[in-house]
């Protein structure tokens, strides 16, 4: 297993590129199984999530082809098998997303129940009872989701989700996509990344209303077509750069990027200090080698602080200056990191869904575990200022988020190297 060895104490100073969005590629490579012919998708990241995701499909008789430019096309005509193996699905919950599109447009679907999960118990019911309420008829049999669509078709309906799930809202708006009338979503998610995916659907002929708002409407249609689409950037990967500058008193020009779709990460970087100019397409950070003052903040999902964030100011919370409290109202058991960063030196109190952070001068290099994708994000983050070596293990947690992590990081000045274990 690859390990990454950091060594504390480079202010990070320099230009990177953002990579598209993994959590907007993924549902967006799902619901190219929706069209009726080939479909291209570009700026999709280099990472294991979407390597995983074409490996599915692999599994289902596709084989997507990288074209010249590096974007991925896909046939979803050539689909032979319409089951989501357990092999696959428990490496990665978002391929549940290939459940909704499936039973839209071929009438049927066999989707391994994902596995419990480091950061709670993240049900899928939601789905199930969405893809209800549009008239498929769901059992859940041997560990898989087997759905069907009623004769003649998923039919609209009106579906309100009690808790707002992301990729929830996305498999019933692919599957409403295809469905016969009208589908009205309410408390649905927000995320700009659920807005990509909105976009493409509707780049291949779809009828995709309210996107963006807690209300969307998806006017069924009776094909999607081909269409050739490019994946918006990655705002965690963004708001992971933006605080990796932050706590290192450095200075970072990212590219590539859209400053709109992470507002409230921003205020809480300008909050704690930071020096933060935007551009159309650009973020640059300036911390002017000033320690950082500690900030509160509470995740809930978009437009507010998101979870994937959270980690990451914990980090930048343990090296500032004074003391912040992290509400995390997303997940249960969401604070793995907390216990790695102890080993580092941090001074953090956790009490239910609440980490009291109190900053300390200076972290300690240690050997330290990735328990998670955001959580070992954040144990580089700490790495990076901490006095020493630190050696982080399972580093496969962040290639399934973070394109070229350490060749990003080593062209903002960071010592940081992988070795192969
Ligand atoms: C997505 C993101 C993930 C992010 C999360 C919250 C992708 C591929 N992943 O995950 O990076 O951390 O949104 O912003 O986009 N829930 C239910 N029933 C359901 C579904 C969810 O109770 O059927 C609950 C979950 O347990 C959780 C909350 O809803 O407490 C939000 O989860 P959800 O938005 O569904 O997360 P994901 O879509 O899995």
């Amino acid at each position: 297993m690859d390990k990454l060895i950091i060594t504390g104490g480079a202010r990070l100073n320099g230009e990177i590129r953002i990579s598209g969005a993994k959590n907007a590629a993924l549902p967006i490579l799902a619901a190219t199984l929706l069209a009726d012919g080939p479909v291209t998708v570009a700026n999709l990241p280099h990472l294991h999530d979407i390597t995983t995701m074409i490996e599915l499909f692999g599994r289902m008789g596709i084989e997507p082809v990288i074209n010249e430019k590096l974007a991925v096309e896909i046939d979803p005509r050539t689909i032979k098998t319409l089951i989501a193996p357990y092999e696959l699905v428990k490496t990665m919950r978002a391929s549940i997303l290939v459940l909704g599109p499936m039973v839209a447009r071929f009438g049927e679907a066999e989707v391994a129940l994902p596995g419990g999960c480091a950061i709670g118990s993240r049900p899928v019911d939601l789905h199930i009872r969405g893809l209800e309420a549009m008239g498929a008829t769901i059992d859940v049999e041997g560990g898989y989701i087997k759905a069907k669509a009623p004769e003649g078709g998923l039919r609209g309906a009106n579906f309100f989700f009690d808790t707002v799930s992301v990729t929830g809202t996305e498999n019933i708006m692919m599957a409403a996509a295809l469905a016969k009338g009208r589908t009205v979503l309410q408390n649905a998610a927000r995320e700009p990344e659920v807005v990509d995916l909105a976009h493409f659907i509707n780049a291949m002929g779809g009828n995709v209303q309210g996107a963006g708002t807690d209300t969307i409407i998806i006017e069924g249609v009776e094909r999607l077509h081909s269409a050739t689409y490019k994946v918006m950037p990655d705002r965690i990967e963004t708001g992971t750069y933006l605080v990796a500058a932050a706590v290192t008193g450095g200075r970072v020009k990212l590219k590539d990027t859209d400053p709109t779709i992470l507002e409230a990460v921003l205020d809480k970087l300008r909050e704690a200090g930071a020096e933060v100019t935007t551009g159309a397409d650009w973020i640059e950070l300036n911390m002017h080698g000033k320690r950082a003052r500690a900030v509160n903040l509470r995740t809930a999902p978009y437009p507010a602080f998101p979870t994937d964030m959270q980690a990451q100011f914990i980090s930048l919370n343990a090296v500032a200056e004074g003391t912040g409290a992290v509400i995390e109202t997303v997940f249960e058991n969401r604070f793995m990191h907390v216990y790695e960063l102890l080993r580092m030196g941090a001074h953090i109190l956790v009490e239910g869904n609440t980490a009291v952070v109190t900053g300390v001068a200076g972290l300690k290099g240690a050997p330290v575990m990735a328990t998670d994708l955001r959580a070992s994000a954040s144990l580089v983050l700490a790495a990076l200022v901490a006095e020493g070596d630190t050696l982080i293990d399972r580093i496969y947690h962040i290639d399934r988020g973070y394109e070229c992590i350490e060749e990003k990081l080593q062209m903002l000045g960071a010592k940081i190297r992988r070795v192969p274990g």
